[in-house]
């Protein structure tokens, strides 16, 4: 098959899309495949051949380990004079309708929110993963918690906030803690804190808001991190995330040896189904499709609480979805096939 594999993009994901894309391209081509890897911002811009010619032209191994100096965004975009926040390079489009179907490795904004897979469907061009519609309530951890919060899925109390530096400072003072500051729509927990004092939260605010102008304040709920994958509407075994230090942030989740994942999770198995039945829950109330993974903090009774749930999930040589497809005995490139099966059913 001809397949794009489209990253990049310009979301602070930047590094991690570019990193999945790197090694689904890799797998593809390993497979037989005839597959391009581009990204959708720069697109074919320092490439001078046939276009066509792009799906056998070699691949770059430079991203393969997720670059940890976060990618300057401000910088990549004053270089250029569009008005949208990010929008198809030189090539991307015309690469994409030559191909028997596009592997979205995009992550975050403007690839993970639906607007591209909007904008396929309209061109008519086959993606993988979930339909725009899912992928945009997946994207806002706000619309995402109140449409599960009355299925019986437990998510810890939770409010929107968008405000002033002085709103967040009335805030901070007259809110408990610890609690959990993120960005409404963002992911790999880049702009996401614990706040354990007032000021922490203050902080946390600040820095939370700056990632798209809105958070959720989230309750803290103490328990052991269990995240479940979905693939093609079964739960695939349970892993648990031990950072090695603090919270399974950016730099836990992307360096290699930060965090200790165990999967399957050595839970119950009451536990195992109780947590798989959530993630379904959930995947199904937002119309999901091909594969997802909901992550969860599940307390000392057992009782998994929903914190999000990722539509176009990290695949890179630390990702999760990956290692909880290799316990049931599907390696990295068959779940890179299976992705595509089940996408152009
Ligand atoms: N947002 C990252 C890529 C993940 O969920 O794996
Ligand atoms: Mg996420």
């Amino acid at each position: 098959m001809k397949i794009v594999v489209l990253a990049g993009g310009l979301s602070p994901e930047r590094n991690v899309s570019l990193s999945s894309g790197t090694m689904i391209a890799h797998a593809l081509r390993g497979l037989g495949h005839q597959a391009a890897l581009v990204d959708m911002y720069f697109g074919l811009e320092a490439y001078t051949g046939p276009v066509a010619d792009y799906f056998d032209a070699p691949l770059t191994d430079q991203w393969k380990q997720v670059d940890p100096k976060a990618p300057d965004l401000a910088e990549i975009r004053a270089a250029r004079k569009w008005q949208s926040p990010s929008q198809f390079g030189q090539g991307v489009l015309e690469l994409c309708q030559m191909a028997d179907i596009v592997f979205l490795a995009l992550h975050g904004t403007c690839g993970e929110d639906g607007r591209v897979q909007a904008a396929f469907d309209l061109m008519g061009i086959p993606y993988t993963g979930a339909g725009y519609l899912g992928s945009g309530l997946a994207m806002d951890k706000d619309l995402t918690k109140r449409l599960i919060a009355h299925l019986g899925v437990h998510t810890p109390q939770w409010q929107r906030v968008s405000y002033t530096e002085q709103e967040v400072e009335d805030l901070a003072a007259a809110t408990q803690v610890p609690c959990v500051v993120k960005p409404v729509a963002s992911g790999s927990s880049i702009g996401v804190s614990i706040a354990h004092t007032r000021q922490e939260l203050h902080g946390a605010l600040m820095e939370g808001l700056r990632f798209g102008g809105q958070c959720v304040l989230e309750q803290y709920v103490a328990g052991r991190e269990i995240q479940v994958a979905i693939l093609a509407g079964q739960a695939l075994p349970s892993i648990e995330i031990i950072p090695k230090e603090g919270f399974y942030d950016y730099e836990n989740k992307y360096q290699p040896g930060a965090a200790e994942e165990v999967c399957p999770a050595p839970i119950p198995p009451a536990w195992e189904q109780r947590v798989g039945q959530a993630a379904l829950t959930v995947y199904h109330a937002l119309g999901l499709s091909v594969y997802s993974r909901a992550d969860f903090i599940v307390d000392q009774e057992g009782t998994p609480w929903f914190l999000e749930i990722n539509t176009l999930p990290g695949m890179t040589p630390t990702s999760l979805v990956p290692q909880e497809a290799a316990a049931v005995g599907i390696d990295y490139a068959s779940l890179c096939q299976r992705i595509i099966e089940e996408s152009l059913r």
